[in-house]
């Protein structure tokens, strides 16, 4: 069992956290979006809120029940997960962005559902804001602030570019994929890298397990101690 087990050493902590999928509409009646499921960021703020923490879980569309005893906050867009982001992160001391959050949005939102018409439609994408790397820019000393990353290949590469160009204190980093990984599955394999170069293997195992090992080893040695 966990060193954490009944222990709660994130008691006084405000912890916030992003999961899902965010969808980005084209039309009233379709949209873009991923495969992401929400389960580990919800299994994250699980952890966090078990570990002691005041949890506030910013979530995309997702078919899980929000968790009992953590604020959480739903929404649609890239754009409203970085306002209800923006609300929240001053207070926070931990920050996860579990979400995966679209990288591009149709340019416009057809006001009326398009018609099928005797050429295909196209779709014009523009960027969404980095939420993730935007709060690197303003993060305070007191704050912890960590990243996923899903890669399909040089995974700890491109995680590592990401932990730097973000300025995060953690990476988790996600080959999605592995067998048992990733998007849309109750297991996860992923390599923890933090900025000063330590790193932690998570062989596969249920993304509830893993939260439990991300929060151990975030807190390090505060953990191991109670
Ligand atoms: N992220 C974010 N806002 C975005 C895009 C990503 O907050 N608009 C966050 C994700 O929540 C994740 C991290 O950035 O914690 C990395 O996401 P990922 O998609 O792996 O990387 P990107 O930087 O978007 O690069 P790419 O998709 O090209 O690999
Ligand atoms: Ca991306």
């Amino acid at each position: 069992q966990s060193v954490l087990r009944g222990a709660q050493p994130l008691s006084g902590k405000r912890v916030l956290i992003t999961a899902g999928p965010t969808r980005e509409p084209i039309d009233p009646v379709r949209y873009l979006t991923n495969r992401s499921s929400g389960k580990m960021g919800y299994a994250l703020a699980e952890a966090a809120r078990r570990l002691g923490a005041a949890v506030t879980l910013i979530s995309g569309p997702t078919a899980l029940p929000q968790p009992v005893g953590v604020d959480t906050i739903s929404v649609e867009t890239a754009s409203e997960m970085k306002n209800a982001v923006a609300a929240h992160v001053q207070t926070a001391s931990i920050i996860i962005a579990a979400a995966a959050v679209a990288d591009y949005r149709p340019e416009t939102v057809a006001p009326q559902k398009i018609k099928k018409s005797a050429s295909a439609p196209t779709i014009v994408l523009v960027e969404n804001e980095d939420i993730l790397a935007w709060i690197g820019r303003s993060k305070r000393a007191d704050q912890i602030l960590i990243g996923f990353a899903a890669e399909s290949e040089n995974l700890l590469a491109n995680a590592e570019k990401k932990l730097r160009g973000k300025n995060l204190d953690w990476i988790v980093a996600n080959d999605v994929t592995a067998e048992g990984a990733g998007f849309d599955v109750d297991t996860n394999i992923a390599t923890m890298i933090s900025r000063d170069g330590q790193q932690v293997a998570l062989p596969k195992m249920s993304k509830r397990e893993m939260a439990e090992k991300i929060w151990e080893a975030v807190g390090g040695d505060t953990f191991k101690s109670v």
